[in-house]
């Protein structure tokens, strides 16, 4: 079935989505209307436990929506699984398997070569600053190392849509910064279409082109911002009139709709 609209990376119909707690149905999300152009980044922040990841589940076709549709790409898309490079909020790295294998693992479920794979690789190694660790197990390394090997590892999927849930979480500040700097280039090298989730606001406003703000459960969309910044962007913008109004408004936002548990960072 093909969509009249003009091409959405990603379109949301409608959804909502629940959970069963024994027979007590839990509306967890929705209901929601969602459109991401073609290499466009946004970002999606709200409360804890208002549905993020399950969106973002939803759109990697994990879970599907107990109603509404997902689209990719213009066509219903029941079957999405494998369409999308997902990196989880928990790193889920194997660990059984060395952090090169770990990061292999999306080029060897495509059949690719293991010499190819490899030449793929390790140039990510380098530029991550993990390439005296391809041998190590995920058990050794540092809680921010393992999620860079994860983001490794999804950038190496090599998909046009990423989506991203909180991939800089367990970061100390300068690596976070450096990254999230690192990914702005990447994006803008790229054209890949992301979505993020974040509880950062400086982050969701350096990076994103648009910023959605969740209510708390069930998540719906409460506010929409364009960020209109200039590109390319960087943390000497967090000074710049529009992004400090930008933020403002984000935060007053979050804080309107949320009583504890927001973990809200640059407040
Ligand atoms: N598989 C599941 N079965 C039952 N309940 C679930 C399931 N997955 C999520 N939930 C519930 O749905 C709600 C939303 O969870 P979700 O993980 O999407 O929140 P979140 O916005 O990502 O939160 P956080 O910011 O803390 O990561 C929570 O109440 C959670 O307990
Ligand atoms: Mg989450």
């Amino acid at each position: 079935m093909k969509s009249p609209s003009p091409l959405w990376r990603v379109e949301l119909r409608h959804v909502t989505k629940s959970f069963y707690r024994g027979r007590q149905p839990l509306s967890v999300l929705g209901p929601l209307d969602l459109r991401v152009a073609d290499r466009e980044f946004v970002a999606l922040v709200g409360p804890s436990g208002c549905g993020k990841s399950t969106l973002l589940n939803l759109i990697a076709g994990i879970e599907q929506p107990t109603s509404g549709e997902v689209w990719l790409d213009g066509e219903l898309a029941p079957e999405r699984l494998g369409r999308v490079a997902y990196m989880h909020q928990r790193d889920l790295l194997l660990p059984w398997r060395t952090v090169l294998e770990n990061a292999l693992l999306p080029l060897e479920l495509r059949g690719i070569p293991r010499r190819e794979a490899v030449a793929r690789a390790l140039p990510w190694f380098e530029r991550f600053g993990l390439a005296e660790f391809t041998q190590a197990y995920p058990a050794q390394l540092s809680g921010g190392m393992r999620q860079r090997v994860a983001f490794l590892r999804t950038l190496l999927a090599d998909r046009p849509l990423l989506l991203l849930d909180e991939p800089f979480g367990a970061l100390d500040a300068l690596t976070r910064a450096s990254l999230q700097e690192w990914l702005l280039a990447l994006w803008e090298e790229l054209d890949r279409t992301v979505i993020l989730v974040t509880h950062d606001v400086e982050e969701a406003l350096i990076l994103s082109d648009r910023v959605f703000v969740l209510s708390p459960r069930p998540g719906t969309i409460v506010c929409e911002l364009i960020v209109e910044l200039p590109r390319p962007r960087s943390y000497a913008m967090v000074t710049d009139p529009r992004f400090v109004q930008l933020k403002a408004e984000i935060l007053a936002h979050l804080r309107a709709r949320t009583t504890l548990e927001v973990p809200l960072h640059g407040t």
